[in-house]
């Protein structure tokens, strides 16, 4: 029988992560079949246990249960237990492991696009499990100053003081959404604004050379503005796969090349 792995969600019927997975096993020559697994909101505990008890090799997470399945792990990587929140599942000698690739997901997508990220200052727009999640990825792999301007301006002062004994190379800075201002190389749309179809405004007052949008194959005004100023811009199908990437290497040994999957 191939190996068996799932992602698990509510809802779950948008994922693309099997055909992802897919992808990857047929340009690595991996026999696996990639399931999709619509647990109840109440029911992820059984849904996990369900499927490794069936013999699954690795799940991944996604929303609603990140914090679920971060509380339920007996073993944790650095970067899931800095980002609270866990994405990758697998048994080892029958204890659950978790790791959030999410954030190298994101560090790998901007690189694939040839934006420099060694000792640059980043603009973060919004504080929630996003934004937490590629904070560490980030530091790691060079930046050098991270503002988080949020709208909740208590939200960003938070998720600084939760995090930056874990980053003490970095620089941190919260700020309100609306004192959006400074010269960053590259600004990222962390919010769920374009999700939801709301407007950001990026004043004049702000200016950057890169722009990336978590989200993709939505109408985003964030994106609007950074094309209608000319500057390289991106949104987040390369994260997606980048994350879906490192959750693949860690369960097969194998690290297909993002490149190939753009
Ligand atoms: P996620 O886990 O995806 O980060 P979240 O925890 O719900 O989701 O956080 C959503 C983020 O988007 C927050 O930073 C939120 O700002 P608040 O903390 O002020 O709520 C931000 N957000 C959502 N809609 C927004 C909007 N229309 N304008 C600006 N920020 C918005």
């Amino acid at each position: 029988m191939s190996k068996q792995f799932a992602v698990v969600g509510n809802p779950i019927e948008q994922s693309r992560s099997p055909e992802l997975h897919h992808a990857f096993a047929a340009k690595t020559g991996i026999d696996l079949t990639y399931s999709k697994r619509l647990a109840p909101l109440d029911g992820f505990e059984a849904n996990i246990q369900d499927f490794f008890a069936q013999g699954g090799i690795g799940m991944n997470v996604t929303v609603p249960f990140k914090e679920q399945a971060y509380a339920q792990c007996q073993v944790l990587t650095e970067r899931a237990r800095i980002a609270g929140a866990v994405n990758t599942l697998w048994m080892e000698n029958g204890v659950l492991h978790g790791d959030n690739t999410d954030g190298q997901g994101l560090v790998e997508a901007i690189r694939a696009l040839d934006w420099n990220l060694e000792n640059t200052d980043i603009l973060i727009i919004g504080a929630g499990g996003a934004t937490r999640g590629v904070i560490y990825p980030l530091v790691q792999a060079g930046v050098k100053k991270i503002v988080i301007a949020n709208r909740t301006l208590t939200r960003a002062e938070q998720l600084i003081a939760d995090l930056k004994d874990a980053v003490p190379q970095a620089e941190l800075q919260a700020i309100a959404l609306t004192d959006l201002a400074g010269d960053f190389d590259i600004i990222i749309n962390a919010t769920s604004a374009s999700l939801s179809g709301d407007a950001l405004i990026l004043p004049e007052a702000l200016q950057f050379k890169h722009a990336y949008e978590m989200a993709y194959g939505k109408p985003s005004t964030f994106l609007d503005q950074a094309r209608a100023r000319g500057v390289p811009s991106a949104e987040g199908f390369g994260m997606l796969v980048g994350q879906a990437i490192e959750s693949f290497s860690i369960w097969n040994g194998v690290k297909p090349q993002l490149k190939d999957f753009l």
